[in-house]
């Protein structure tokens, strides 16, 4: 291996499974000397960890990649900059990449960035291209390890890949294949390595995470896969680790376990991100959703049932092919409802090789734009209805980093929600109370309660 030093520029798009993945691909290239860089100008290496999931997000690529010609025709005298295009448009486009865009050297898909040392000498030697996007999921995980590098107090930690639900919007089954779990011992074996250099909360990723059911761990094997209730349960017994979270969660994968363990686990935060897209019946159906407004409006209940003060967040799509005035209405309708925490909303986006792309009855753009605008209205009102609710609360904060204000420190509230107050360093990587006095749409302010606590 060698030692020299190099300067390595990964920019990340789309999920968050993206930022896991480029961080273990920091981690994989760290031993070749490369060593990460704040700006791709001068970079030997610039990977563009992409996402497809919608038109704007896969053209920002090509874009990117044209800024990056002149820096790297000016690297070109002094060792040169090599280009890998990663991720879900690298799965999606292949080869297609650098025909499009020449300046590309090596892409690689999601499950086989284990392979870049590899890949980017096979670039180096033959002064040519190299691509890999077969689906080896497990193999990956094997060969990543546990080492990673740690930024601060929280961490992702991918559980659960990939997806076989086809939902008739989307590319994610095209670009992360079907749907896979890791065995429950590789996940605590990377949890207690995070806890050890500081993590106090993970996140666990998965494009379908409560569909998790991965092997148990050794001496356990009588009870066949594990779901996600009992991974959770299990992690939260590892020392150090203070704050559980998962994203993303199907309404179809909704297991009454699950549910328990927001009663019954404290280190299980409420929020709960369980996306529905539509609360029309009708377009759910269009969207092969595979359930109803109201079976999505049931679990909501059990979920407050068995933790009453559990934040809902969601995902929307409005303009999907056939959607009416009254399709819409019925999302409006759904949203009352359910009052969200927080929700994504987005305006369809037509992409080529799902199904919904072929649909003969596609939403006009100016359609799109309003029905936008009506719902992101009623979603914002909710959300600061919903963070001003905590003012006079006392909350426990899990200080992540300093504010950018002097003295002042960023943290997470139990509900997702920054919170920014004045108080000491010390506190970083701490859990501690905080007196909620004043909100706003996207963050608390309030004032630190006699000191650090213990537990969440
Ligand atoms: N696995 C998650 C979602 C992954 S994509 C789930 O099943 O819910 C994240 C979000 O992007 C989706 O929830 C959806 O709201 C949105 N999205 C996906 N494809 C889209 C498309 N073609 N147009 C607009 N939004 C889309
Ligand atoms: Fe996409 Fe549907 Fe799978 Fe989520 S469940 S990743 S929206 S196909
Ligand atoms: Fe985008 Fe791929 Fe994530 S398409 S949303 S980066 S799984």
């Amino acid at each position: 291996m060698s030692s020299t030093r190099k300067r390595l520029f990964i920019k990340t798009y789309g999920c968050q499974m993206n930022v896991y993945d480029s961080e273990r691909m920091r981690d994989v290239l760290a031993p070749l000397g490369y060593e990460p860089a704040e700006e791709p100008d001068g970079a030997d290496l610039v990977i563009l960890n992409t996402c497809h999931i919608r038109e704007k997000a896969a053209e920002k690529v090509y874009s990117e990649l044209g800024r990056l010609r002149p820096l790297k025709d000016e690297k070109a005298a002094s060792g040169g900059m090599t280009i890998a295009v990663a991720g879900c448009v690298a799965q999606a486009e292949g080869a297609e990449i650098m025909k499009r865009a020449p300046v590309v050297d090596l892409v690689v898909g999601p499950q086989t960035y284990h392979k870049l040392p590899e890949l980017i000498a096979q670039t180096h030697r033959a002064r040519g291209e190299a691509l890999d996007t077969e689906f080896e999921v497990e193999d990956k995980f094997d060969k990543l390890g546990n080492d990673r590098q740690v930024d601060g107090h929280t961490a992702f930690v991918t559980v659960q890949e990939g997806c076989d639900k086809f939902c008739t919007f989307c590319v994610v089954p095209y670009t992360r294949g079907a749907e896979w779990s890791r065995p429950v011992d590789q996940i605590v074996a990377e949890v207690r390595a995070l806890a050890a250099k500081g993590v106090r909360e993970v996140t666990l990723l998965g494009q379908n995470v409560n569909a998790f059911h991965g092997e148990p761990p050794a001496g356990r094997e009588a009870d066949g896969p594990w779901g996600l209730g009992q991974l959770v349960r299990h992690l939260a017994l590892i020392g150090g680790i203070e704050r559980i979270r998962f994203t993303t969660s199907h309404p179809r994968d909704m297991e009454e376990d699950l549910i328990q363990a927001f009663a019954d686990t404290p280190k299980l935060m409420p929020y709960f991100h369980l996306p529905v897209q539509s609360g029309s019946d009708k377009i759910l159906k269009a969207m092969n959703r595979q359930h109803t407004g109201e079976e999505y409006l049931a679990i909501i209940e059990r979920l407050r049932a068995a933790r009453s003060d559990i934040a809902i967040s969601g995902d929307m799509i409005v303009g999907f092919p056939g959607e009416t005035d009254k399709d819409f209405e019925d999302t409006l309708n759904l949203v009352r409802q359910v009052n969200y925490a927080s929700c994504f909303s987005f305006k369809y986006s037509r992409r080529p090789g799902t199904p919904g792309a072929a649909m003969f009855n596609q939403v006009d753009e100016a359609v799109k734009t309003e029905r936008l605008a009506i719902l992101q209205d009623l979603l914002n009102q909710q959300q600061v209805a919903f963070n001003e609710s905590q003012i006079g609360r006392t909350l426990p904060v899990l200080f992540e980093k300093a504010g950018r204000k002097d003295g002042q420190l960023h943290g997470r509230s139990p509900y997702l929600q920054s919170v920014h107050v004045d108080g000491p360093d010390h506190l970083i990587g701490r859990i501690a109370d905080v007196r909620i006095e004043a909100a706003s749409r996207n963050a608390l302010t309030g004032q630190l309660v006699d000191g650090e606590r213990s537990a969440a």
